[in-house]
């Protein structure tokens, strides 16, 4: 089925839609994204996102002001033509198209562009299984808290993961655990604390991360925010992956040793629903 997209203040037909050969984000992966979930056709955290793009613009000095553009305007009105229930908004601003140069130009014009995918986010089979992670290198640049769509390795990742027959991929830097490919990683001790990588610019800023870690110290769940090694996955009780459209999902396996019980635990099952029932209640129309 066709969608109705957005791109540079037109909805069209996917297939009439288009950016120039010299758009920078082609070009340089010159451009940031954000990724918001749609539950029950409303948008989850949309304001958060919306900060964190505002964030990444400025980190990369692209002039670009979501508020004047109407975002969240746009994001309802994806929404509406395109009937979407449940699954992602995507959207992408890159600086704009200019003769090719490794001089970024002063005066380009920001593309805009915004797409919807419809995907079951709250029934995901993965949650409910576990996913299987392998731990590699983790070498992309070091300014991952900006969300820019330089992607590739983490896709070189993934796809290596899966062509591994497991899930995904667990970076690791200086003996740590960074992220996965695109979710952050968490672990639940033996002693019940949650521990998670503090921030920094070793990964991006995740807006399920910050949720999850609210509504956990809300319900009296010691937060421990740390880096952890391999190590220390292979001895939790639990793991888990937060991400927009993750949500909190389990990890069961981490190179090839099963995490606790091997299965889905009881203290992630836990806040996926704390999770899911708090996004419900908060969306954004
Ligand atoms: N990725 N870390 C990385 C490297 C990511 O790419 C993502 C999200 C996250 C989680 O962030 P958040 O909770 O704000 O989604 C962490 C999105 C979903 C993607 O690229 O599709």
């Amino acid at each position: 089925m066709s969608r109705i997209v957005h791109v540079n203040g037109a909805y069209l037909p996917e297939a009439e839609a288009s950016v120039s050969i010299f758009d920078r984000g082609l070009l340089f992966a010159d451009a940031v994204y954000e990724v918001t979930a749609v539950i029950d056709g409303g948008l989850v955290d949309f304001d958060a996102h919306q900060r964190r793009l505002r964030r990444s613009l400025a980190e990369l000095g692209i002039a670009f002001d979501p508020e004047a553009a109407d975002l969240r305007g746009i994001h309802r009105e994806l929404i509406a033509r395109n009937n979407l229930s449940e699954g992602l908004i995507y959207l992408q601003v890159s600086r704009g198209s200019a003769d090719r140069s490794f001089v970024q130009p002063a005066q380009a014009t920001p593309t805009v562009m915004l797409f919807t995918q419809a995907q079951a986010l709250v029934d995901n089979p993965e949650a409910a299984r576990g996913l299987r992670v392998i731990t590699r290198p983790d070498l992309r640049w070091h300014r991952r808290d900006i969300k820019t769509t330089q992607l590739l390795y983490p896709s070189m990742m993934k796809s290596l993961a899966v062509a591994e027959g497991v899930d995904d991929v667990w970076m690791l830097e200086a003996g740590t655990v960074t992220e996965g490919s695109s979710s952050n990683a968490h672990i639940i001790t033996r002693d019940g604390r949650l521990v998670t990588r503090a921030l920094s610019n070793d990964i991006l800023h995740g807006i399920t991360r910050a949720a999850v870690l609210d509504y956990a110290r809300e319900a009296a769940l010691a937060v421990e925010e740390r880096a952890f090694t391999p190590a220390e996955v292979m001895a939790a009780e639990e793991a888990f992956i937060t991400s927009a459209t993750a949500f909190v999902s389990p990890v069961v396996e981490i190179d090839g040793t099963p995490i606790g019980s091997g299965c889905p635990g009881p203290a992630v099952a836990r806040l996926r629903s704390l999770y899911i029932a708090e996004s419900r209640a908060r969306l954004s129309r």
